[in-house]
């Protein structure tokens, strides 16, 4: 386990004033913790203005001996991991990590014996089956880079992730449980590798059993795992080699493939799991998140690992068979931390508390939230439901370019106050703006931004710096700038109020609407949309596109649902419109920008407070679509 761990508020405060004061040798005392092949020459290179930013310069390692070898040694039969099915009645697995240990590196010579080597990007398209986790590890142990697609993505979008990176490797699987529904994992994936050259070969795992086309790039993972043994020694790799690619919507079209590095992801992620958690050894830890999102990757696998902890794993969904499921699942598990998600909570809270209170839930310690601020009523029920008001929660702030949890209480350590995501971890300067870029003293509300680094801050994006630069260094220089508002109150405790940029978060889903308006643009029917967010009461947020069609005589039905389906097609179910309404025009500015704060009042139903808008280039366009509506 790692030490340094922080058990009171006054530690609290000592590791926040180190890393303040003199962070190289705050975070240097926390990496000496983890095993390296070699030692770091210097702890830190940054400049925000280039931008570049580097830690633990010339250290050597793999992150698979910190999550795997070393407990190997420690505490071979503790269970890394534990499989819950989609279906109650299949087993559950336990598997330890001498046994992950050992799948890992016979996948890894497997990924070998196909042509993977060190620095080859390898997409991985799978169910949340502990054979993902494996996979995922394999990639690391032998140096390649995976890029981990969720399971809901379309074919167009997989397709796009694949040929952005050049990945020469695809794994997925016959197709994956989902409730009572079946993904056709590898028809997708078949109709993605139609426009993916760089794929020399695609592994497929048996897990449904269903009849899947067979291709000559095609091998199935049974028949490959059979000619490999187990032994595989860690490539060593530097400290600042790509460990994963992940892709997060932005403003614009084209998906933004977040590149985390080795050493410095391996240190933070494990330094706040253990941290905001307070994950004590032989703790069952159980983070409801999907692999293919961030969550997945640093505190389902990589943080809980590094720290030898035992992590849940959960293949199916809330609601099947029942809506009881989580907590079925955490009575089974005895789970001692459970962390999911706001818009999880408000769908459950919809249902009877008897589903709840008919489990024994008393082997919970602490309660996580993710992903979207929590609102006050869904905080209160998970308090009082779940936790029984004895459980504290911790609401943890990051994205998927921070790699781990940036802002959150430590449970039980610091003060919670609901709906804050309260202090920044030590090391971790937020700051709020003003939109002049000046810094706002005190109580305050105005634009969250990091002043100095932190080890896992993604280190570019993929193919793509000049857009990383633009996109979270550019808009207030000198600064990391994530793209969200805050407020902070007068003990320092910030609360994240939302989103500032085009992306909305639906259901915790990530979703910049410039993607789903080039889908709509594709309708042949259509010639102008824009798509906002607008309050919904399980989801957060749900979206709303405004639509301009050529052939206003056809039938809106019909229009509506070929334009959802031409989004889930292009992007992916999550990202369905729930209201497509077509206008005649669209509320401009004179240069002809699209005034989207306006169209945000409208779908959010606020006519009264849509404020001047005589300046437009089109103000009666505004009235029609109130009428219209
Ligand atoms: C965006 C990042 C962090 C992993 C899951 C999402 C929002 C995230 C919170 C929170 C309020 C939150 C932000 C952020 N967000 N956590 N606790 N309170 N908002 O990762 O897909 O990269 O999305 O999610 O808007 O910027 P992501």
């Amino acid at each position: 386990m790692i030490d340094l761990a922080l058990r009171s508020a006054q530690d609290y405060h000592n590791a926040k004033a180190a890393a303040t004061n003199n962070s190289e040798s705050f975070w240097d005392d926390i990496a000496n913790q983890f095993e390296w092949h070699q030692k770091w020459d210097k702890t830190l290179d940054y400049d925000f203005h280039k931008p570049e930013v580097k830690w633990f310069l010339g250290g050597k390692l793999n992150i698979t001996e910190n999550c795997l070898d070393r407990y190997v040694k420690s505490q071979p039969d503790q269970t890394a991991i534990i499989f819950e099915p989609n279906d109650p009645k299949e087993a559950a697995q336990h598997i330890s990590y001498k046994e992950l240990h050992s799948r890992v590196c016979r996948v890894a010579n497997m990924l070998k014996a196909n042509g993977a080597k060190k620095g080859d990007r390898i997409c991985i398209y799978m169910p949340m089956v502990p054979e993902l986790a494996v996979t995922v590890l394999a990639c690391a142990r032998i140096g390649a880079i995976h890029s981990v697609v969720f399971a809901g993505f379309s074919a167009a979008a997989l397709a796009a992730r694949i040929n952005d990176a050049d990945c020469t490797m695809l794994i997925t699987a016959d197709g994956g449980f989902r409730g009572a529904k079946i993904t056709p994992l590898k028809d997708i994936a078949d109709e993605a590798l139609e426009q993916c050259p760089t794929v020399q070969s695609c592994i497929v795992l048996k897990r449904t059993g269903q009849k899947v086309a067979w291709n000559s790039v095609d091998i199935w993972w049974h028949d490959a795992l059979e000619k490999v043994d187990d032994n595989c020694p860690a490539e060593i790799m530097d400290s600042e080699d790509p460990l994963f690619i992940l892709y997060t919507s932005g403003s614009t079209g084209k998906p933004k493939g977040m590149v985390h590095s080795c050493g410095g992801y391996m240190v933070y992620t494990a330094y706040s799991f253990q941290n905001v958690f307070q994950y004590q050894k032989g703790d069952v830890y159980w983070c409801t998140a999907d692999i293919g999102w961030i969550t997945g990757h640093s505190y389902i696998i990589y943080g809980p690992l590094a720290v030898g902890a035992t992590t849940v794993m959960f293949e199916g969904i809330p609601s099947y068979p029942d809506y009881d499921r989580f907590w079925e699942v955490c009575a089974k598990h005895q789970v001692n931390q459970f962390y999911t998600a706001p818009t999880a909570i408000r769908a459950l809270q919809k249902h009877p508390s008897t589903l709840v209170d008919k489990h024994d839930l008393s082997s919970l310690k602490v309660l996580g939230s993710v992903g979207e601020p929590i609102n006050t009523e869904a905080w209160h029920w998970y308090d009082d439901h779940v936790g029984k008001n004895k459980c504290p929660i911790v609401d943890t702030w990051w994205q998927t370019e921070t790699g781990g949890i940036l802002i959150s209480s430590l449970a039980g350590v610091t003060k919670q106050k609901p709906t804050y995501a309260t202090l920044p971890m030590p090391g971790i300067q937020a700051v709020l703006l003003d939109n002049e870029g000046n810094e706002l003293e005190g109580e305050a509300e105005g634009i969250l931004a990091i002043k100095h680094p932190w080890p896992s801050i993604a280190r570019t994006i993929w193919g793509d710096h000049n857009r990383y630069k633009n996109v979270y260094f550019s808009a207030y220089p000198g600064y990391y700038f994530p793209g969200d508002g805050a407020l902070r109150d007068a003990q320092g405790n910030f609360r994240i109020t939302g989103r500032v940029d085009d992306v909305v978060i639906v259901s915790g889903h990530n979703l910049g609407t410039a993607p789903i308006e080039n889908a709509l643009n594709e309708h042949p029917n259509v010639v102008e949309s824009a798509v906002v967010g607008f309050p919904h009461d399980v989801k957060g947020n749900a979206l709303h596109a405004f639509v301009i069609v050529k052939d206003a005589a056809e039938q809106d039905g019909v229009l509506v649902s070929e334009l959802r389906a031409l989004v889930a097609k292009t992007i992916g179910p999550i990202a369905k419109p729930d209201r497509i309404q077509v206008v005649s025009g669209l509320p401009k500015t004179r240069s002809g920008k699209i005034m989207r704060r306006i169209l945000r009042k409208l779908a959010a139903g606020e006519h009264d407070s849509l404020g001047d808008i005589s300046t437009l280039l089109n103000p009666d366009v505004v009235q029609e679509i109130i009428d219209m509506r």
